[in-house]
């Protein structure tokens, strides 16, 4: 199995700028595409922030943190990724984008690259379909925040190829993650399992008069879970959990799956979790 030396991350988002700092860390040469210079500008920054906390905290010393940082460039020009051995896409989660991303991509990148998608909620096999590549694309699903979370699902289609398929996998292990395989359902395993389980946490808020702070309690001292489900929906992001359970309602129509009244409401109002600095609890900085 060909390494793969050169990595391309389209979209330096919250999850973008994270793979990148994961593939520039694991030692390829690393090209991020956004929409704007500035954009780009703002995620390289963000990378070299959290190297350079890595660094205080011991984790990683400071040439390796130069080093990393030196394999990661910024661009807007997608003919850039024509020397990637792999492209992981990373733009907003709108199945029209990311298929015409794909469908661009074509004219770009070498056949012999593997192509993946970080979606969280859409088809890999629509995504897929775009290509004149199917067999060549997966679904690498990094959990937030990238750098720090060890988990990637591989997903596979049934137009996967072995070799493709495999060589995303291994590039997962040798970045240091633990990947697992999984086919192509709605929210592949742990949003599947997780979605559905937050939406009741937080209807057991209204129907056992509970506060998120003893529900979060609850959870951590009777399920032994590491954190809360109120400072986990607090921690993905309301509207992003929001969205989610909507896909995933649509895809499986279970009941479960639906976002609480709650949840909708606190979207719509902007209490958005710590980016916002108000959620199911506040936060200092937004
Ligand atoms: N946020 C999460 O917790 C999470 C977790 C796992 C997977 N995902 C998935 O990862 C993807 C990105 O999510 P995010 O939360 O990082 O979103 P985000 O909005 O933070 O980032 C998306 C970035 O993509 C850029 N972009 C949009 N179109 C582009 C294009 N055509 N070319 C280059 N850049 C483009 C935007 O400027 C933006 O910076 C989505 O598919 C999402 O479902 C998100």
């Amino acid at each position: 199995m060909a390494e793969i030396r050169t990595v391309g991350v389209v979209g330096l988002g919250t999850m973008g700028a994270g793979i990148a700092q994961v593939c520039a860390q694991a030692g390829v040469e690393t090209i991020g595409v956004e929409v704007t210079e500035e954009l780009g500008g703002r995620a390289r920054e963000r990378v070299a922030h959290y190297l350079g906390r890595g660094v205080e905290k011991g984790r990683l010393t400071g040439e390796e943190r130069d080093a990393a940082l030196a394999r990661f460039r910024t661009t807007t020009d997608r003919g850039d990724l024509a020397g990637c051995d792999l492209v992981i896409e990373a733009i907003v989660e709108d199945l029209e984008a990311k298929r015409d991303l794909f469908r661009e991509l074509d004219g770009i990148v070498a056949p012999e690259a593997v192509l993946a998608t970080n979606t969280s909620a859409l088809s890999v096999t629509e995504i897929a379909r775009a290509t004149g590549r199917p067999e060549r694309l997966v679904g690498m699903h990094f959990f937030n925040p990238a750098p720090v979370l060890p988990l990637v699902e591989i997903v596979r289609t049934e137009l996967a190829a072995d070799g493709p398929y495999e060589r995303a996998y291994a590039f997962a292990e040798r970045a240091g993650k633990e990947p697992v395989r999984c086919r192509d359902t709605p929210g592949f395993i742990v949003n599947r399992i997780l979605i559905p389980l937050l939406n009741d946490c937080v209807r057991v808020l209204d129907e056992a008069a509970v506060t998120p702070e003893d529900l979060d309690r609850a959870m951590r001292f009777g399920a032994g879970w590491p954190i809360g489900p109120c400072s986990l929906v607090d921690l993905i992001g309301v509207d992003i959990h929001v969205h989610a359970s909507e896909a995933l309602h649509a895809a499986l129509g279970e009941r479960r799956m639906a976002p609480p009244e709650r949840l909708v409401r606190m979207a719509e109002a902007g209490e958005l979790g710590r980016k916002s600095g108000r959620g199911f609890f506040t936060y200092e900085s937004g």
